[in-house]
């Protein structure tokens, strides 16, 4: 089945997709480094560029139609602003995609959204409810679940909702199911890593304080199930919020290497960007082993509703 991959990042949602036998034959992203890593390890290049600014009708027909739209108005991190910021109505361009291939005689059979699990409930569950309009009222039947990637092979806890599409409402869709985790936070750790990413005496007292105010939340390094990994990393939060190891008796940060494994992504995957770039796409992207789950749950759907 062929993909066109909207908001493709450095690749997570796509890898897992390949990795269950798509063919993606068209990507996007505006953001020049994330397109560098994209490249460096998928079959087809991404285009870098504002989808806004794309002509809708050089995207090929494809069979399915994915992507995690851009999340921040509907993180709680951000301001929760829904479709009244710019970045909200990306989703009402995929929705614009759709339309245009429509037009064209061929619908994308399958789409698949990522994003934030409070999608779900922002603005009381009216934004989720929109988004259910807009694609029922294009014929897709719609399946949505709260994923956490530790049910799916890496010792990261990330809830993600994810929806799966379908055109053919004959299809009734499952999702993958979760099995048990086997490896913890210790067995990704890289054995030795460069001097860098250890703290410094002075910078160990803010980085295990406890979060306060209305953002309280206790300090806690070393965890079996790391937190979930954020796009702003790089700036290094305190351990209330980021992960935090001890290695040879002394306290240090997650490598960029260590948080690809947690996001799925064999060591085989290159980047060649610097490590705030790095720490950024791998905080953004979807779960490799979470994607190929789906991609593969759905492409037996398909087959065995084709037989
Ligand atoms: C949550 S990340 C996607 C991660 C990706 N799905 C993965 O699994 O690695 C959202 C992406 O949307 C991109 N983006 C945001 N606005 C965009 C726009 N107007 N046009 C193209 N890409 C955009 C960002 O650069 C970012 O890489």
């Amino acid at each position: 089945m062929r993909v066109a991959a909207l908001f493709s990042g450095c690749g997570g949602l796509d890898l897992g997709f390949e990795k269950a036998g798509y063919e993606i034959i068209w990507a996007n992203d505006y953001d020049k480094y994330a397109v560098n890593t994209y490249n460096l390890n998928m079959k087809t290049p991404a285009i870098c560029a504002d989808i806004n600014n794309l002509n809708l009708n050089e995207i090929p027909p494809h069979d399915v139609l994915i992507g995690g739209f851009p999340c921040q108005p509907f993180s709680m991190m951000g301001h929760e602003e829904g479709f009244n910021d710019s970045r909200g109505t990306l989703f009402f361009r995929v929705m614009e995609i759709v339309d245009n291939q429509k037009k064209r005689g061929c619908p994308p059979q399958v789409i698949v959204l990522e994003n934030v699990r409070n999608l779900m409930t922002h603005d009381k569950g009216r934004t989720f409810s929109r988004i259910n309009e807009e694609l029922n009222g294009r014929g897709y039947k719609v399946y949505a679940k709260l994923l956490n990637s530790a049910d799916y092979g890496v010792p990261q806890t990330r809830n993600r909702v994810f929806m799966v599409c379908f055109l053919d409402s004959k299809i009734a869709y499952e999702f993958p199911a979760a099995m048990p985790l086997k490896t913890t936070l210790q067995d990704i750790l890289e054995k030795k890593v460069d001097e860098k990413y250890f703290l410094s005496e002075k910078i160990k007292k803010t980085i295990l304080s406890d979060g306060s105010g209305n953002y309280f939340a206790k300090s806690e390094t070393d965890l079996r199930i790391a937190r979930p990994l954020t796009a702003t990393m790089g700036k290094m939060h305190r351990a209330c919020q980021d992960n935090y190891v001890t290695q040879n008796g002394r306290l240090r940060r997650l490598t960029p290497r260590e948080c690809a494994r947690l996001q799925g992504f064999p060591d085989t995957f290159k980047f060649e960007v610097s490590d705030a770039q790095a720490y950024k796409q791998f905080g953004n992207a979807v779960t490799v082993s979470v994607s190929y789950a789906i991609a593969k749950s759905i492409k037996e759907k398909v087959e065995s509703n084709n037989d």
